[in-house]
């Protein structure tokens, strides 16, 4: 993959966005990259993923401008769809994905960090949907997820003015999680990733699945959706260890995965 690395260590996966010439911009190359990074996550292993960019710069300023300069309607569309369907099966990707925002996020680079499970970030970081500014709307999902993020009021005001906001304010709005200095910043992801990884797999994919599809849902279809997830870790060997470790008044050593 050119522009995106990949690394795991333990049960945690690591992706770096690797285009800094461009801020880490996306491009169809980028983007491919990135899918390609995520397919080759060996799920039975890796229990939670990192997202990060490459730089102390940039997480990821956006989708490619020059690229876009002479789209078409048709290839606007298609560019648009190219981008969430990816960026749909990293927030369906069955294992938690972590975005370490190292610098600015603008654009697609805050749409990418949208689509992972929780955000953390630099004290440099930027975050921001600029389309408006450059006579487009959001096209990864900006649109839809700010919005359920922080509340449609705030992400109004944000994409309708082109207003970028800094860590301090993402952290206040709750786009982002935790902020730190910019050189603690993978630890933190790293130990946030390794708590979730000490957990029981499949019972964290099943908080995700439930999570994730019951608030697509009203409230009676969601608590169902919730349990038959919780029925299903009844047929793991993890929650027979789990349980079995509480009631002996000993920590479990290790979940399986299975
Ligand atoms: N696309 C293409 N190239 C980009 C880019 C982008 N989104 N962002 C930065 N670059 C390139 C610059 O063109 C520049 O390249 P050259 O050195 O070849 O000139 C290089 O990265 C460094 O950028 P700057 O010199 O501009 O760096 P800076 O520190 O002065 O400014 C910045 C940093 C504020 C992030 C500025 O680069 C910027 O405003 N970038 C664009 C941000 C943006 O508008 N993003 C939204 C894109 S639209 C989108 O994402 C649509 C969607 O939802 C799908």
């Amino acid at each position: 993959m050119g522009y995106v690395d990949y690394a795991a260590e333990g049960h945690v996966g690591i992706i770096t966005i690797n285009r800094p010439k461009a801020l880490n911009a996306l491009n169809e190359d980028v983007l491919r990259d990135i899918e390609t990074a995520f397919d080759a996550v060996d799920c039975s292993e890796i229990r939670a993923v990192i997202v990060t960019g490459a730089g102390e710069k940039s997480f990821v300023a956006g989708a490619d401008i020059a690229a876009m300069s002479t789209m078409t309607k048709e290839q606007g569309e298609h560019f648009g769809k190219f981008g969430n369907d990816i960026f749909r099966k990293i927030e369906t990707f069955p294992v938690p994905v972590i975005a370490a925002v190292n610098g600015f996020a603008l654009g697609g680079g805050n749409e990418l960090a949208m689509c992972c499970d929780i955000r953390i970030c630099s004290e440099n970081a930027v975050f921001g949907q600029p389309e408006a500014g450059l006579g487009i709307t959001p096209g990864f999902g900006g649109t839809q997820r700010l919005a359920r993020l922080i509340g449609p009021g705030k992400a109004k005001e944000m994409v309708y003015g082109a207003r970028n906001i800094k860590a301090d304010e993402a952290y206040r709005v709750g786009l982002v999680n935790a902020v730190y200095p910019q050189e603690e910043l993978m630890a933190a992801a790293m130990k946030l990733a390794q708590t979730i990884a000490k957990n029981a797999p499949i019972a964290v994919r099943n908080c995700k699945k439930a999570i994730n599809e019951g608030l697509e849902v009203e409230m009676d279809r969601a608590i169902e959706i919730e349990e038959k997830l919780f029925g299903d870790c009844f047929e793991t060997q993890d929650q027979k260890d789990g349980m079995t470790a509480f009631l002996e008044k000993r920590k479990v050593e290790a979940f399986h995965n299975r």
